[in-house]
């Protein structure tokens, strides 16, 4: 089943790396000379404006086996679970809240296995997001995806993966995420049989890692930990598919050998993983809460400063110590909106209902917090003891525009449809004469 050898990784976030399978494959001095060595063919991939600013630039080329341009038409591919259509109908302020989704009964790979959840925006004009869950049982077998709509950050929740990419191998397990930028081909293989999880498509600007301002020139996550495969290829021939999401749907075309032929490539467009584990998490050392801000892992800028399209937070072990505070997460309402997922563990600010594998979705201005059984447990908590956080790691995707849920989601049977009922419990404690 193994495709590309994994030959390791470079460390750094954002850098300009240069990677070759074969020695010699990269030109040097130029990019793209007369001849490229050892035949291979000389192409380049764009991931910003060719004049965006230096800083924000991002582009690779690619010495491959044959063009990107080799393959037959494509025609419309019925996986109409995955889709960009956030627009049709009424969407209802209620909180909402999802068990996990059930893993597949019959034989199905990371593509067909994407479901859509909820999402903003349009890949027409690159700004907002697609929310999808995955749950596969198969690997990807002689097909190939790329989607040209956005860039994917895969978060694993149930077993691991094996990411054959155009620039290299990457294995995440769950508490690893990968970021596979737009347009670049890749297949998913599962080492563990089945695999489950979430996925943001990013249609606006590319994730990058936040500023820090006072934090200084450490913290949150540290760009060394962030890992980019080193080149590898295959060269294989055979009937083959190429699936493409381009426009809010899915394409396919008869391909007559791998893609996966890159044999050396350089630049700083490429894709990577990064291990959550390694989040350098900070918090209140006196008391209250900094907002969840805090807890930036990446984001996605909009064209208004300080406003992420899509800002990608988790909720990692931590120690608690603020003194004559609520520890958990208070009650809010944020103009954000806010869709959480849990990769493992228990999410501090539910006691039950919130599943590894599940969902939550509090849109613009809906308020939410935590559940009775939390409140009442934490506002009479013993403060005088640090609390610990372990075994725990949930995460959320945030973003500017209101999250709009898919109909099957709203429909889902997998939606909790009592779960208003979790604040029912919060008793009047309003006691003016006291
Ligand atoms: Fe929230």
């Amino acid at each position: 089943m193994k495709t590309l050898p994994d030959r390791g990784y470079m460390t750094g976030f954002g850098n300009h790396f240069a990677s070759e399978a074969i020695p010699g494959a990269l030109p040097e001095g130029r990019n793209s000379p007369q001849r490229v060595a050892h035949g291979l063919y000389a192409e380049q991939l764009s991931g910003t404006a060719f004049t965006a600013p230096r800083a924000e630039n991002r582009r690779s080329w690619l010495y491959r086996i044959r063009p990107a341009a080799m393959h037959g038409t494509f025609a419309p591919y019925a996986q109409h679970r995955l889709h960009s259509d956030f627009s049709a109908g009424p969407v209802s302020p209620d909180q909402m809240r999802w068990s996990p989704l059930p893993m597949p009964e019959t034989p199905t790979d990371f593509v067909d296995g994407l479901y859509t959840m909820a999402g903003n925006g349009t890949p027409e004009a690159q700004h907002g997001v697609g929310i999808h869950l995955y749950a596969a049982n198969r690997s990807m077998q002689g097909r190939y995806f790329y989607d040209a709509d956005g860039e994917l950050l895969i978060v694993p929740q149930q077993g691991s993966l094996r990411i054959a990419t155009e620039f290299g191998v990457i294995d995440v397990e769950p508490q690893q995420i990968a970021v596979i930028p737009r347009g670049v081909r890749f297949l998913v293989e599962l080492p563990d049989g089945e695999a489950r999880g979430y996925v943001c498509e990013n249609f606006g600007a590319q994730l990058r890692l936040p500023d820090l301002g006072p934090i200084g020139s450490n913290g949150l996550a540290n760009p060394r930990d962030f890992e980019t495969p080193v080149a590898a290829y295959e060269d294989v021939e055979g009937e083959f598919e190429l699936i493409a999401k381009f426009q809010g749907h899915l394409w396919r075309a008869d391909i007559g050998h791998s893609p996966l032929d890159v044999v050396g490539w350089h630049g700083n467009y490429a894709p990577y993983r990064y291990d959550l584990r390694r989040f350098n998490t900070i918090g209140s050392i006196s008391y209250d809460h900094p907002d969840p801000s805090i807890f930036l892992v990446l984001t996605s800028p909009s064209d208004t400063p300080g406003v992420g399209n899509m800002d990608f937070v988790i909720f990692p072990p931590r120690w608690l110590v603020a003194q004559d505070t609520f520890r958990p997460p208070w009650f809010h309402r944020n103009i954000a909106s806010e869709f959480m997922g849990l990769i493992h563990g228990v999410y501090d600010a539910k006691a039950e209902g919130f599943a590894p594998g599940g969902a939550s979705l509090h849109n613009c201005m809906t308020g939410h917090g935590p559940d009775a059984a939390t409140f009442e447990k934490a506002s009479g908590a013993d403060l005088s003891k640090p609390d610990v956080i372990t075994g725990t790691m949930a995460f959320m995707f945030e973003t500017r525009a209101v999250i709009r849920p898919t109909r099957q989601a709203v429909d889902a049977a997998h939606r909790q449809r009592d779960y208003q009922a979790c604040w029912a419990g919060l008793r009047k404690h309003f006691a003016p004469k006291d």
